[in-house]
Order: structure tokens, then sequence, then C-alpha cells
């Protein structure tokens, strides 16, 4: 048996028309679009590529954006004062810091900062709180578990009391997706195991679950044989494991592998998500539709 494979790019050409659509309606009967800043201190070559892609996309279904790039030098003072003319700025209804931030400046202090109704990366411990309450108090799900929790729903995999396992338990995946999919609420209801470094036989809890998710950054940390046969498996690894001509630009690029060997894993699984062209571009499709979300909620629309 050969696995489905969830295709990212898909669902996220599918996502975003979707938004591109809505904000068209919102523009024609308010007059106004989502607004949309990413922060980006310094030069480190992966958050540019990053923060390009994310302002693309947003130029792309019709947002008001503002890329505002700042020196490595900058204080945190510099930055924090940055941050407060963004929260009063009315045409701006999300903020994005791109992380890591330079040594000088304290990530979480930041981060803390943002108006936690513009706070559309959900990191705010505000949003961390709203999303373990569940229900209406969610405003704005971290990027990559609301992405996961999309593609497990878009892709037809029944979640309802199904056996979720979820490798790794880091604030920005395993712990909020975990609390996604135990919600009362469609799309959740799932039983969930969060297993991490000191799991007591991880393979034994790998080998029960209708739902793998595996979000630990090592690669091919989950064998083949640790899958339930048709289990649907979420890949979130991004492993760079060396470096490659690309034949499209002919530019170095990074050779990427998932946590899951995805080879054999296919051959296991019901469906399973690739590395790359699995989750990754689901993580800015989700922070559209956050902005959209927030200009939403400010509309009461
Ligand atoms: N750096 C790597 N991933 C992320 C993310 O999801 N949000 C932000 N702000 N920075 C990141």
């Amino acid at each position: 048996m050969t696995a489905k494979i969830i295709s990212g790019p898909q669902l996220r050409e599918e996502i975003l028309e979707e938004i591109t659509q809505e904000v068209e309606a919102i523009k024609a009967r308010h007059g106004v679009v989502p607004g949309l800043v990413t922060i980006l201190v310094g030069e480190d070559p992966a958050s540019i590529s990053y923060v390009t892609l994310k302002i693309k996309t947003a130029h792309r279904v019709g947002f008001h954006e503002i890329q505002d790039n700042q020196p490595e030098s900058i204080s945190e003072d510099e930055l924090l004062s940055l941050i407060e003319k963004y929260n009063r700025d009315d045409k701006i209804n999300g903020i994005l810091v791109q992380l890591p931030l330079p040594k000088q400046i304290n990530d979480q202090k930041i981060i803390n900062a943002i108006d936690p109704d513009k706070d559309v990366d959900g990191l705010h411990p505000v949003n961390a709180g709203r999303l373990m309450i569940g229900g209406d108090a969610v405003k704005f799900p971290s990027c990559t578990p609301a992405g996961i929790q999309e593609m497990i729903i878009r892709s037809g995999i029944p979640t309802e009391g199904a056996e979720v396992v979820v490798v790794g338990r880091s604030n920005l995946v395993g712990k909020p997706i975990a609390n996604i999919l135990l919600q009362k609420a469609k799309g959740a209801n799932a039983t969930v195991t969060l297993v991490h470094t000191r799991t007591k036989n991880m393979a034994d809890h790998c080998k029960r679950a209708d739902i793998l998710i595996v979000a630990a950054g090592v690669p091919n940390l989950v064998k083949t044989e640790w899958i339930k046969p048709g289990a649907c498996v979420i890949d979130v690894g991004v492993n760079r494991v060396g470096e490659k001509i690309s034949e499209k630009t002919g530019k170095t690029i990074a050779i990427l592998k998932g946590d899951v060997d995805f080879e054999t894993a296919k051959e296991v699984a019901g469906s399973i998500t690739p590395v790359p062209g699995g989750v990754g571009p689901m993580t800015i499709t989700m922070l559209m539709k956050n902005t959209l979300n927030s200009l939403k909620f400010k509309l009461g629309i």
C-alpha cells in the first residue's frame, strides 16, 4: 500500500484563494483590508527568506503590508517603541516579529509587548492561554499547529476519538497541537498523548497512533516500524542534512529531511506529509488566516 500524500502547496493554494475572496468581499463592504507588519532584525539569511515570503503572500491575498527591517544593533527599548507604534496603528491588524532576535534582546519580553489582539503569530502568553481554554476563547492559534489541524481536517482524516500521538513538547508545535486536538470541538475530540525525550517506550506509544505528529527536529527519529499500518503521519521536522545545486535556479540550496523516513514510511502509512512540501507551506498560510481573522474580530463580523 502506498500512502495518500498530503500536499502542503495544494492546500495552501486552496486556502489562500478563500482568503483572497474574503478580503475582496470585506473591502467592498467595509472599505478596509487586513494589515500585516513583519519586523525583521538583522540579516540572517533564513529569516530574510521567511519574512520575504510572508510579505509576498500578504501582498498576494490583498493585504496592506509593511516590511520593517531593523539593524542587528537595535536596542531592546527601540524595538519595544517600534512595537508600541504598530500596536497603536489602526491600519495594522497583525504584528509579526521574526525570531530569533539578537543576543541583546529578550525574545519573550518583545513578544509580551505585542498587543495580544494583534499577535497573529499566537505566541503571546494571552493567546497561549486562550488556546488552552479552547472554544470561543481562541483567537490566534499559533500558525504551524493551526496548519496541521487544517491539513488533517481537509484531508478527511477523522479525529473524533482518534488516538493522536505527538512527538516533541515545544511551545511552538508540540504543546499547542496537543491542546488543539484535545478540544471539545469539530476537527478535534481526540485522545492525545504527548511524548518527549524522557518518555519511556516511545515506540510503543507511536505504534498506537491513528494520527502521528512528529515535531522533534531529529532526522529519522521515528522508525517506520513504529507506524501503525494505515495511520496518518504528519512530519513537522525540517532538518538541513546537506546542500545541493537546484535544477531550477542553479543556486545552492539546503537538502531537507523530516523526522520520519518518508520513502519507507509511505509504504506503511495511510496518509503522510512529505518534507519539503508538507507542513511548511501551511505556516505562512495560517498567518494570513489569523491576520484576516484579526480584522474580522475588530469589525465584529
Ligand atoms: N522563526 C521561525 N519560525 C517562526 C515563527 O513561526 N514565527 C516567528 N515570529 N518567527 C519564527
